[in-house]
Parts: structure tokens; sequence; C-alpha cells
């Protein structure tokens, strides 16, 4: 299929409107930096757009990840927020998005960066049969984001993505800090009171 034509363009670049499996295969190999999707998650209530089964969503999603490995740069990354499923008709999860995973890293040859887990404290109560109304479960309120490269080197800085401090490590900061070793038997020096702008952010957002 043919590259659609622009969908609209900004001075930041071009937005293309088609299916991304089509348009990956336009692209040269190694132009990519970043691939980001929050793909049609495996779920029984079924979305507009369709959204494949548990049992054929890992050969579904690898078509696009075979894909997204020939045109990543060796220092690219590709980043995946996936929901959780439950399994049809009893109260236990899917492992579906570990399995895909583990595909994606020992089957397909892509290395883990770091795995992200994206709290949403607006998400609704479902499924409603074992959270409101048998009251056995809780509110399910977390996705996954696998963030993956194709070598373990992907481009990246912390210092670009700082929080605020803490009104306690800011209070640290002002007073100095004393080497010590921590209860956890980690060594922490003096340098670990200097003001570098902003905390290290973790891997939960919210
Ligand atoms: C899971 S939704 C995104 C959901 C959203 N991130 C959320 O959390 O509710 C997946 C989106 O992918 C789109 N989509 C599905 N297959 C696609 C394809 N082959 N190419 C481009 N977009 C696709 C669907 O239309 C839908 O908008």
């Amino acid at each position: 299929m043919p590259t659609p034509p622009a969908y609209y363009t900004t001075s930041l670049g071009t937005a293309l409107h088609g299916d991304s499996l089509d348009m990956l295969r336009d692209l040269p190999a190694g132009s990519v930096n970043l691939v980001m999707t929050s793909p049609p998650f495996a779920l029984h209530f079924k979305k507009e757009y369709g959204n494949e089964s548990q049992k054929d969503y890992i050969p579904w999603f690898c078509q696009f990840a075979s894909e997204v490995k020939r045109v990543l740069a060796d220092d690219g990354s590709f980043v995946i927020d996936i929901g959780g499923a439950w399994e049809q008709g009893q109260p236990t999860r899917s492992l579906y998005q570990f399995k895909l995973l583990i595909a994606l890293v020992e089957e397909m040859g892509f290395h883990l960066a770091q795995e992200f887990f994206w709290h949403n404290p607006g998400k609704m109560p479902a499924p409603a049969e074992w959270v409101t109304v048998r009251r056995i479960r809780v509110k399910y309120s977390v996705n996954c984001v696998w963030w993956l490269s194709n070598t373990p080197w992907p481009k990246a800085d912390n210092k670009r993505v700082l929080v605020p401090y803490s009104p306690d490590m800011e209070r640290l900061i002002k007073r100095g800090y004393k080497a010590k070793q921590r209860p956890s038997g980690h060594n922490v020096t003096e340098k670990w009171g200097k003001d570098q702008g902003g905390a290290i952010c973790s891997n939960l957002f919210t």
C-alpha cells in the first residue's frame, strides 16, 4: 500500500493517518529513533476498533514488532503501553502482556531497557462482577509500559526528566549530608547532598 498523504504538517513534522503496519513497511531500515504505541489490548469486551483475542495476540503483535525491529536505529527505542486483561468468566488475571514481553525479548531479540508502570487513579472499577458486585477484587489501575530497544544502549538521559525534590530532600540539601552507610547497606557519600537540579524520576507514572 502506498504511504498516505500527510494528514497535517507543522514545523515539528508531519502526521500520517493510516494502517501503521503498511506505513512501517515503507520506511527504510534503521531510520527511526522512537516507536511509541498503545496498541489495542487483548480485551474480552471488544472496543469498536477491534481487539485480538489473548490466544492470537502474540503472533498478531509480532507482525508489527518485526517491522519495528527493522526500522529502529541501533540507539532507538520501542515503547509499548499495554493494559492487562482478565481471564474469561473468572476473577483471575491473564498473563498476556508478560508473555508478549518474553516473546519480544527471547524470541525477537529486543532488549528490555526498563519496565514502567502507569498508574491511572481515574480508572473505572471493573469488571463490575468481581469489583463492585461481589467485591472480591480491587480496582485495576496500572498499565505496563515496556521500554525496549535493539541494543542494550538506547539513547537516554535521565537528567532530562528530573522531578522536584521532596521537602525532606530539600532540607537535606540545605543542611548538608554526612556520609554514612544506610540500613539498606548502601554507602552514601557527601555528594548525595548536592543540588542536582531535581530528583531522578522513578518508573511509576501517575
Ligand atoms: C488501545 S487503543 C489506544 C487506547 C488508548 N491508549 C487508551 O489507553 O485507551 C488502540 C488504537 O490503535 C488504533 N489501531 C489499531 N490498529 C491499528 C493499525 N494497524 N494502525 C494504526 N492504528 C491502529 C485503534 O484505532 C485505536 O485507536
